[in-house]
């Protein structure tokens, strides 16, 4: 045990991620020092033709980079909440060892691990029934979305603050190296994450709202709970797949990216910052200072830039795709609403509750539009659709077949098992 720690310490010692505390990189997204770079690395990398063309795309490029940087390590501030208020970084150094982070779903940044420290994990000494091998992966900043502020108090790693970021829901890993632990998947939904469990873990909250935190599972969050004291978790959508899509989250609350990226930063995270919104009467302001406006340009050209992944080779039939677009297009009526080329008429309309097959909501929870801005629903765009089951805002379709079920029992298609079949190898494809 002993000699684990002094392993590790020795280990951590010699990398370039030793800083204290996630400072140093906040001070680089913050003061521009990386988008200068950046444009200028870019600028000479296109031969410097000073077309306006080449200087708006390496403008671009900055842009997305730095809205790399606050997806993934930015928390806006937000450790007023989770640390002041829920007091998480206490349950992380009592008892969360890596395996119980693992467990609920929380994954890690095999790129940020030093050779000695995968060397550790591959031959056992390094401790992963240790909180403090956790707090080491914090320092060490390899634990997807959680940016922990180490600092030695009385000789020992001591973990003061902790925030959470949005990669935190809306990355995962590869699992390249193990489990759970490989090259991060930005903009891919953490469908294996519990967020409601490990929020439950904190000594902040009464029994009853630990009970609602607890009934969600994995994959789900309800983002509007907190707000309106109602109890219907939404599934962890992808942050990918987006551009040209100008109505956002799956009732349209938003037209742009940036919107819900503000509502989720103050309202959610609880990022420093405002957000309000006189059509569900939310106005939540916290801080004094706002440490969110001036990155939601960067951070939305992050998201434009991540594309939904396209189907791994093999992974469906061809000839049955083909068959099934044609379902899609005409007897199973798809494409009336699932039409252009990300599959919705997201930018001419929203349906109404009455137009949708994942209502009435599970467990009498009332309808998920009626508690959203729009009160309606977003025609879902499909892309990558292979990549992210459960399906519908609600997750009550857990298969591609149980949705291809439902449109045709509930809107009363008649298509035949092997229209339906084909359906699905279609829905497989895109
Ligand atoms: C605790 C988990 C969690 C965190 C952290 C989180 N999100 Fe989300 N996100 C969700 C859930 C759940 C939804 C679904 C909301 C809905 O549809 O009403 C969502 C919706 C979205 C959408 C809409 C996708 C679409 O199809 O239109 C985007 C974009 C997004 N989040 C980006 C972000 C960004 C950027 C951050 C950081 C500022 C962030 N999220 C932080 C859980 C999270
Ligand atoms: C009346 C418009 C309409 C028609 C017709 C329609 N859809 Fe949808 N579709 C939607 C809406 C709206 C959603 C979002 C519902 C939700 O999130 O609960 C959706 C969601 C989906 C999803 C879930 C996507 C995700 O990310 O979870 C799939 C898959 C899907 N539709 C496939 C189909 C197929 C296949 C057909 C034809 C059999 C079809 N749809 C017909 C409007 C429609």
């Amino acid at each position: 045990m002993k000699s684990n720690k002094q392993f590790l310490i020795a280990a951590f010692g010699h990398t370039r991620h030793s800083h204290p505390s996630p400072l140093p990189l906040r001070k680089v997204v913050t003061s521009g020092t990386l988008s200068v770079a950046a444009i200028l690395a870019t600028a000479c990398g296109s031969g410097g033709s000073g077309s306006m063309q080449s200087d708006a795309a390496a403008a671009n490029a900055a842009l997305v980079a730095q809205g790399q940087q606050i997806f993934r390590f930015d928390t806006f501030g937000d450790e007023t909440k989770w640390t002041d208020t829920l007091r998480m970084h206490e349950v992380i150094a009592a008892a969360v060892d890596p395996t119980t982070a693992l467990s609920v779903g929380l994954k890690v940044d095999a790129e940020a691990l030093p050779p000695a420290v995968v060397q550790g994990i591959q031959n056992g000494t390094v401790d992963l029934k240790s909180p403090a091998t956790t707090i080491a992966l914090l320092k060490l900043n390899a634990v997807i979305g959680l940016q922990g502020t180490v600092e030695t108090i009385a000789g020992t790693d001591t973990l003061t603050h902790v925030g959470i970021t949005c990669a935190l829901c809306h990355s995962t890993v590869d699992n390249s190296f193990a489990p759970g632990i490989g090259k991060r998947l930005d903009g891919w939904p953490n469908r294996d994450l519990n967020p409601g469990a490990i929020i439950a873990l904190s000594p902040a909250l009464d029994a009853a709202t630990k009970a609602v935190f607890n009934s969600w599972g994995k994959g789900k969050y309800d983002p509007r709970f907190n707000l309106d004291g109602i109890n219907g978790p939404q599934v962890i959508p992808p942050a990918y797949g987006l551009a040209g899509i100008h109505s956002i989250t799956s009732t349209g609350d938003g037209s742009d990216i940036a919107y819900w990226n503000r509502y989720v930063g103050v309202t959610q995270m609880g990022g420093h910052g405002s957000f309000s919104e006189p059509r569900t009467g939310v106005n939540v302001t916290n801080g004094t200072d706002d440490l969110i406006t001036s990155k939601l340009p960067a951070l939305q050209a992050y998201q434009l830039s991540l594309n939904a992944p396209p189907p791994p080779a093999g992974s469906f039939d061809p000839a049955a795709a083909a068959r099934g677009q044609a379902v899609f297009n005409g007897a199973g009526t798809c494409s009336t609403c699932h039409s252009g080329s990300e599959l919705t008429d997201a930018n001419s309309r929203l349906h109404p509750a009455s137009d949708v097959v994942s209502e009435p909501e599970p467990n009498g929870t009332p309808s998920y539009a009626s508690r959203s801005a729009t009160r309606q629903y977003r025609t879902a765009p499909l892309h990558g659709l292979w990549q992210h089951a459960p399906y519908f805002h609600n997750g009550t379709a857990p298969t591609l077949d149980a949705v291809v079920q439902m449109y045709n029992t509930k809107k009363s298609l008649g298509l035949s098992n092997a229209d339906m079949a084909d359906l699905v190898e279609y829905l497989k494809s895109l």
